[in-house]
């Protein structure tokens, strides 16, 4: 539909995305224009959206903690958002995990758990675990959607994928990411990795990467960056050490482009709720051994390296992997779909509101300890039984200040308890744990510290069930009566299914001091 490299202007872009059928306009979704412009998609992975016009089969599968159940969302209408209503009903009442997110381009590389590699995952078995269903709400034109928040630990694989580059050959891909949501762990990557799960080499991978870790390569200032994971190495540029004119990029809804051919490769990045593509490298392959040519193998990763290397984070909302080397031409279209989709934040919180600055109190609501509220002694958090005639000091163990969450990346929707009787000192999660400790103002403390409200799962009038912020599976929880961020069923004693929605249901009140 639109010829060669000539480029790019937004008009044109537009006027590209929009096809005219059955005398109706049609915008036409991103794997649309990358067919039109002779690179289809042979891998295209939303919870958001269909990425074809037409398509309006499953998005992605969902699966319920209270009796094991799944369920398909697909969008509303053919091309259209996801059904966030329908996940929202089915998961009412009980927590969900995302079990299967489909492959929409017909080559059937859907992306399921990730199977252990040359590191375990966390589950038991090895494998990583699974996205909490909830834990990135989004609007797209003022429709909800989910996207996947990945936590350390939580990854995706398909290593028998079909049709995907190998060897040296071209290929183009593009996600959009919540560009807030990053840490320095290996390594938060979408793309084509190793069949095996394991380090086989320079060059066996080809992903886009997003996040700040320096160890290998970075760009301009202290990042994040949207790098290239080539195997061995995060990529910026030619160097394998650095690329200036790889900007830091933290918009909250980011586009990131790595494309890969013979002897040439680029970067691109933009916001991808207004304007267009930059162009952060576009030239040869990277100066180090192994790298031209590539050996690119053929498998999908999303939210871990080749070889199941599982310490990042980060939020994936839709991405595709083509076949054959995009046009700038083409991914400028791309682009103007991706924002024409009106991607903007949705409220993490729900639920009794919680007012800042306000002590409150969190009492326990299972059958039994209903008589105990969250406390600290020191370090220690637990349950304790406090009532009115308890002695001061206990009651101000159990009551906590109501901040506004510290993680930068919850965009202040969040929350941070700090301890009536120590200020300062925060609730926090450490290996899961409960503990209260003194804020160090690194970002690692602040996230570990930030917690979001939800309706409280057992469905109790005015109760609260409270997640982790950097891990949406996990939920306060007493367990034993000591205090806890648990899993609902994961694989440590206290993630316990056994009355887990009891557990992680508080009343919350007005704080005892
Ligand atoms: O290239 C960076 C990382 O190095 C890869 O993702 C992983 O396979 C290896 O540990
Ligand atoms: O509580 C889980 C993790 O344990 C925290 O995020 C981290 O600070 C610690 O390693
Ligand atoms: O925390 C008290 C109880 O301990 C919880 O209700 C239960 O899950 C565990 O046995």
């Amino acid at each position: 539909m639109f010829s060669g490299s000539d480029c790019c202007g937004r008009s044109r872009a537009l006027a590209f995305s929009l096809i005219l059928a059955a005398g109706s306009l049609v915008t036409a979704g991103p794997c649309d224009i990358y067919a039109s412009g002779g690179t289809p998609c042979v891998a295209a992975h939303s919870t958001t959206r269909a990425l074809y016009s037409a398509f309006s089969g499953a998005l992605y599968q969902v699966r319920r903690a209270s009796d094991g159940a799944t369920t398909d969302i697909r969008p509303r209408a053919a091309g259209g958002v996801a059904d966030a209503a329908a996940q929202d009903t089915f998961c009412a009442g009980t927590t969900c995990l995302i079990s299967v997110l489909y492959d929409q381009s017909g080559t059937g590389n859907h992306l399921t758990q990730a199977p252990p590699g040359g590191f375990q995952g966390p589950e038991a078995n090895g494998y990583d675990n699974l996205a909490a269903a909830g834990g990135a709400p989004v609007t797209l034109n003022g429709q909800k959607a989910y996207g996947i928040f990945v936590s350390p630990g939580t990854g995706y694989r398909n290593n028998n994928a079909k049709g995907i580059a190998v060897r040296d050959e071209p290929e183009g891909m593009y996600a959009v990411l919540d560009g807030t949501h990053y840490n320095d762990g290996c390594c938060f990557d979408y793309g084509n990795a190793e069949t095996s799960a394991r380090d086989t080499g320079n060059g066996h991978m080809e992903t886009i990467y997003f996040g700040d870790n320096t160890v290998w390569g970075r760009g301009a200032g202290s990042g994040p960056w949207i790098m290239a994971d080539l195997e061995n190495g995060l990529f910026s540029g030619a160097s394998p050490k650095t690329n200036t004119g790889d900007p830091s990029v933290s918009y909250r809804f980011l586009t990131a482009v790595v494309k890969g051919g013979a002897n040439k490769w680029a970067i691109r990045g933009a916001n991808a709720a207004s304007g267009g593509l930059s162009t952060y490298y576009n030239g040869a392959r990277p100066n180090a051994a192994g790298y031209n040519p590539m050996s690119k193998e053929g498998a999908i990763v999303l939210g871990i390296g080749g070889d199941n290397s599982v310490g990042a984070q980060g939020t994936f909302y839709e991405g595709v992997m083509t076949t054959g080397y995009p046009s700038d031409a083409t991914e400028d279209a791309v682009q103007a779909d991706v924002v024409a989709a009106g991607y903007a934040i949705a409220p993490l919180t729900s639920g009794p509101a919680l007012s800042v600055r306000s002590s409150v109190s969190l009492r326990a609501t299972t059958a039994g300890y209903t008589t105990r509220y969250l406390a600290h002694s020191g370090a220690t958090v637990n349950t304790q039984v406090v009532s009115s005639s308890s002695a001061t000091a206990l009651k101000q163990q159990a009551s906590w200040m109501v901040r506004t969450g510290l993680a930068a990346a919850s965009g202040g929707q969040c929350f941070s308890f700090e301890a009536r009787d120590a200020p300062g000192s925060y609730l926090r999660h450490y290996n899961f744990e409960l503990t209260v400790a003194n804020s160090d103002g690194s970002k690692q403390f602040r996230e570990d510290a930030t917690f979001c409200t939800q309706v409280g799962l057992s469905g109790g009038q005015d109760t609260s069930s409270i997640r982790a912020w950097g891990y949406p599976t996990r939920y306060l929880r007493h367990y034993n009566n000591v205090g806890y961020a648990a899993s609902n069923g994961g694989v440590h004693t206290f993630d316990a299914a056994g009355s887990f929605t009891d557990d992680a249901t508080w009343a919350v009140a007005t704080g005892f001091a």
